[in-house]
C-alpha cells in the first residue's frame, strides 16, 4: 500500500545529489494531498510548474538507483535517491522515510530516514558494500565503494613536491608527484619473523604491524610451496633513503638512477608499507632477473593473497614514473591488492579511475 505524504526535496542541498539525479528524465516528488488508500499523490516540478499526478500502487514496475556502483571518498555524506519505474515509464522519486534500506556489511555506514547515508570510521580506502533498498516488494541494490580522492590528500606549496596528508593510510599513494614530510616516520614499526637476506639489527627489517604480518603470512605460505623468499630492505628513514639516493646518483649518474631509486621523502619504504624482497637462487639481488625466476613469478602470482601489490610492474614506467621492479612489493590490504594485480594496474591507476562525489 502506498502512503501519501509531504516530501520536500531540495535538489543539491546534498552536494552529492546531483549525481543520483543525473539522467533520470520525469523525476517526480511526491506531496503531503490526501489521497486515497492505494495511491500515492505526487507533484511534478519542472520549469517553476507544479503538477499533480495520482499514481496507483498496482502502477509500479520497478524500483531504482541511478547509479549501480558509485565511490565516495572516506567520512562523507551521500544522499540516496531511490526512484520507481511506473508502467507508463514515467519515473518518480520514492519517499525516503518508505524505503527499508539494509547495508551490507553493516559496520560500514548509516542510513538516516532522509535517505542520507553517512560513512562510518571502520570505512576505508578499498571497502565495498552494498546498499540494497526495498520498497512495495521490490529491491535493488546500489554498490558503494570508498576511495579518497587525490586532490584531498594533498598540501600544494612550500615544498616543490606537493605533500601528502594521509601518511597513516594504508592506501597512501607516494610517488613522484607526491611527497612524505621528511620528518615522518610510522608509529607501528615491528620487526616481521621471515627470513632476511643480511644479519644484524636494521631499520631496514621493519615493516609497519599490519603489513609486518601479511608479509609473515606471504612467506610462511610459499615456504609451505618450497618458494624460498628473503627480505631485503623493508622501512628506511628519510635519511636513509637520502643516502642511497645520493650514493646512487653517484654511481649511475642521476636519469639512470631517478628510474629506481626515489629522491628522498617520496619513497614507500618511508611509508614502512613496502619492502623489497629477493630469493637465494639469484644471490638475493634485486634485479629484473628475480621476475622470470620461479620465486619472482611464484611471489607476482600470490602477493595479492596477502594484500600486496607488486608496485612497479613491467611496461609501467610511464604510469608509476620507475622502471621494472619485481622485488619491491607494497602493502595495500586484500581488496585493493585483487583489483590492482587483477587487472594488472597500479596504485596510480587505482586513483586515477576514482570518481570522487562527496568529502567533507
Ligand atoms: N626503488 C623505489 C622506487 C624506492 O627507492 O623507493
Ligand atoms: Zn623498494
Amino acid at each position: 500500500m502506498l502512503k501519501s505524504r509531504f516530501f520536500t526535496y531540495s535538489a543539491g542541498a546534498i552536494i552529492s545529489s546531483s549525481l543520483l539525479l543525473t539522467g533520470c528524465a520525469n523525476t517526480s516528488i511526491p506531496s503531503n494531498a490526501n489521497s486515497p488508500e492505494g495511491v500515492v499523490q505526487e507533484e511534478v516540478e519542472q520549469s517553476n510548474q507544479t503538477t499533480s499526478n495520482v499514481i496507483k500502487s498496482d502502477e509500479i514496475q520497478n524500483i531504482f538507483f541511478s547509479e549501480e556502483h558509485i565511490t565516495i571518498s572516506p567520512e562523507s555524506n551521500y544522499l540516496l535517491v531511490l526512484y520507481s519505474l511506473l508502467t507508463d515509464q514515467t519515473e518518480i522519486q520514492v519517499f525516503p522515510e518508505d524505503i527499508i534500506y539494509e547495508i551490507q556489511p553493516s559496520n560500514l555506514a548509516v542510513i538516516e530516514d532522509n535517505g542520507l547515508l553517512t560513512l562510518s570510521n571502520d570505512a576505508v580506502t578499498g571497502n565495498t558494500f552494498d546498499v540494497v533498498a526495498t520498497y512495495e516488494g521490490f529491491s535493488t541494490q546500489l554498490t558503494i565503494t570508498v576511495k579518497y580522492n587525490l586532490e584531498d590528500t594533498i598540501i600544494i606549496g612550500g615544498s616543490e613536491i606537493p605533500q601528502i596528508t594521509n601518511q597513516e593510510s594504508i592506501a597512501v599513494l607516494v610517488n613522484k608527484q607526491r611527497s612524505l614530510k621528511d620528518e615522518y616516520v610510522p608509529t607501528d614499526l615491528v620487526q616481521p619473523n621471515i627470513p632476511f637476506s643480511f644479519a644484524g639489527e636494521s631499520e631496514k627489517k621493519w615493516l609497519r604491524e599490519e603489513a609486518a604480518r601479511a608479509l609473515e603470512q606471504l612467506f610462511e605460505k610459499a615456504d609451505q610451496e618450497n618458494i624460498q623468499l628473503n627480505g631485503v630492505s623493508g622501512y628506511r628513514s628519510y635519511l636513509t633513503q637520502k643516502s642511497i639516493f645520493n650514493w646512487n646518483v653517484q654511481e649511475q649518474g642521476e636519469e639512470q638512477a631517478r628510474r629506481y631509486s626515489a629522491f628522498p621523502g617520496t619513497s614507500e619504504h618511508q611509508t614502512g608499507l613496502a619492502i623489497d624482497v629477493s630469493s637465494p637462487s639469484v644471490n638475493n639481488v634485486l634485479h629484473e632477473s628475480l621476475g622470470s625466476t620461479k620465486e619472482g613469478q611464484w611471489l607476482a602470482k600470490h602477493a595479492a593473497e596477502f594484500g600486496f601489490i607488486i608496485r612497479y610492474p613491467q611496461d609501467k614506467e610511464h604510469i608509476t614514473g620507475y622502471a621494472y621492479e619485481p622485488w619491491h612489493i607494497r602493502y595495500v590490504g586484500k581488496e585493493i591488492a585483487a583489483e590492482i594485480m587483477g587487472q594488472n594496474s597500479t596504485l596510480e591507476e587505482y586513483f586515477n579511475e576514482s570518481t570522487p562525489v562527496s568529502t567533507r
